[in-house]
């Protein structure tokens, strides 16, 4: 049994990092007729771990079920960014106890980031002895064998911060149309509020060549969108001797043809001048940015470690929109940083106000065990931080729907992903600037981009219409 060790993960002083080709054959009649159960919370990390997850699960023969107790195997795939996750966690947890009553076999698993936490996991051992298996972002891979192998004793395999990187993984994906591409694992940034460093351990990037072959496959099974994946896209590489930068990985990833191309996330930190040309120039790279900011104020941007200032996180912006016609700029920002100020918070407002983002994900800072922002002193209430959250909602939504309201009366490309949730005789789609876009009597162009006429906008959507 290996635990997760925040400390062991913070050293790295092992930069190597070792690529594993898997080559694993599992006898899918070995749980036949059983269901698995997999919920996913967390970023678009954690959903494409998600998918990882299913098709391993169904290499045994498990077939999905929405239903907790029609389920044989639960696993919760956990996310550790905010404090909510651990009621999440335990609040399901007592569900699948529940359940566990009714079927005394049934499989309950434990994994995603806050399974790399030690105390979590202590907390399962203690507490939780009904859990069966507990594996972190680390040991994905090692999922049939945990299952196959479980005793009935909790079996936990978590490893501190391997430094390896696994190819030929198969996926379950969500989506026949846009699919997840993961290019690079881990980050090195370590914002002292931010939790991710130690749960995912080191950056490692993933070969360009690896990458190219995965987009290329997907290409050849007719997919329209790509999304590469990473903590920090733009370091992408720089781990790697010889290995081409971001902007280069991009070029390459363009001359698939591969209809879309997405990216998550850009730190501002590494985006250069040659990134912005490549966007601004390769027609299938969608003008779309998400560019976190955390903070306006230059005085909690350091105190996050965030390496740049208010003024240059303006100037990056400026050249971006000047570059890039029409690009859409998304961020993320934390309000109530230990000890911020009145002045601090306006200092955000005011880059709000200039930026005035399509749109914007809100957090009130959530401090992370083990993470330095968690160990600064901190005088503002919790009910400062509620009024300020709200108050830039209030703004962060105003510009939203002005954005939106851009659109009205535009005819702009649309793929179309499908069946709108709300609405069955509608479809929706994204535009190549990530607005959400409903659509009447569309049904039959579920997977092409068509042009769509906006004919009106609220602040979280598009309602459209072929002409
Ligand atoms: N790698 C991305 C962010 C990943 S986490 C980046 O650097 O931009 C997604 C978002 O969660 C962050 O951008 C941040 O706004 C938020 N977040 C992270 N840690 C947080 C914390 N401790 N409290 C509140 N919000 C947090
Ligand atoms: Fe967290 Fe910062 Fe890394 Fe983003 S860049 S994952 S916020 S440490
Ligand atoms: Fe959450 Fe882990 Fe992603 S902490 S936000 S699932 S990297």
């Amino acid at each position: 049994m290996k635990l997760p060790n925040l400390d062991e993960a913070r050293k790295r002083t092992n930069n190597k990092v070792d690529y594993i080709y898997l080559d694993e054959h599992y006898d899918q009649n070995t749980f036949k007729g059983q269901k698995y159960f997999l919920r996913t919370y967390g970023c678009q990390m954690n959903v494409h771990d998600g998918e990882e997850i299913a098709a391993r699960l169904e290499s045994l023969g498990f077939t999905p079920t929405d239903k907790l107790e029609d389920a044989d195997i639960v696993i919760l795939n956990t996310c550790a960014i905010r404090e909510n996750a651990h009621d999440k966690l335990y609040g399901f947890l007592g569900r699948c106890k529940h359940a566990k009553k009714d079927n005394k076999d049934l499989i309950i698993g434990i994994c995603g980031c806050m399974a790399q936490e030690e105390s979590v996991v202590k907390e399962l051992m203690e507490k939780h002895p009904y859990v069966d298996i507990v594996f972190g972002t680390h040991n994905i891979h090692e999922l049939q064998d945990l299952i196959l192998k479980r005793s009935n004793k909790q079996d936990i395999n978590v490893y501190s911060c391997e430094g390896e990187v696994y190819e030929n993984i198969s996926y379950k994906r969500d989506s026949n149309i846009k699919a997840w591409v993961n290019i690079q694992y881990g980050c090195d940034k370590f914002c002292t509020y931010c939790i991710v460093p130690y749960t995912r351990g080191k950056q490692r990037s993933r070969k360009s060549s690896e990458i190219i072959k995965e987009v290329e496959n997907l290409v050849k099974e007719g997919y329209k969108e790509v999304t590469l994946l990473g903590q920090n896209v733009n370091a992408y590489g720089k781990d790697l001797e010889g290995e081409l930068n971001f902007a280069g990985l991009l070029k390459e990833v363009s001359k698939t043809n591969i209809p879309r191309i997405r990216f998550v996330t850009s730190h501002p930190w590494d985006f250069t001048d040659e990134m912005i040309e490549t966007i601004a120039t390769c027609p299938n790279i969608m003008p779309y940015i998400h560019l976190p900011l955390q903070s306006g104020s230059s005085r909690i941007l350091k105190l996050m470690g965030r390496r740049y200032t208010k003024e240059e996180y303006l100037k990056l912006f400026n050249k971006i929109k000047e570059t890039i016609p029409n690009c859409a700029v998304t961020t993320d920002i934390i309000v109530g940083f230990p000890n911020e100020t009145e002045e601090d918070f306006n200092e955000t407002l005011d880059v709000v106000n200039t930026c005035k983002y399509d749109s914007a994900f809100t957090f009130i800072f959530s401090p992370r065990k083990g993470t330095p922002a968690a160990k600064m002193s901190d005088e503002v209430t919790m009910a400062t931080k509620e009024e300020r959250l709200h108050k830039l909602n209030e703004l962060v939504n105003s510009y939203s729907l002005q954005a939106n309201q851009k659109y009205v009366g535009q005819t702009v490309p649309v793929l179309i992903e499908g069946i709108s949730e709300k609405d069955p005789n509608k479809v929706f789609g994204y535009t190549d600037t990530m607005k959400l876009v409903n659509i009447s009597n569309a049904q039959d162009k579920i997977g092409k981009i068509i042009d769509v006429t906006i004919t009106d906008a609220k602040s979280f959507s598009l309602d459209g219409e072929i002409k």
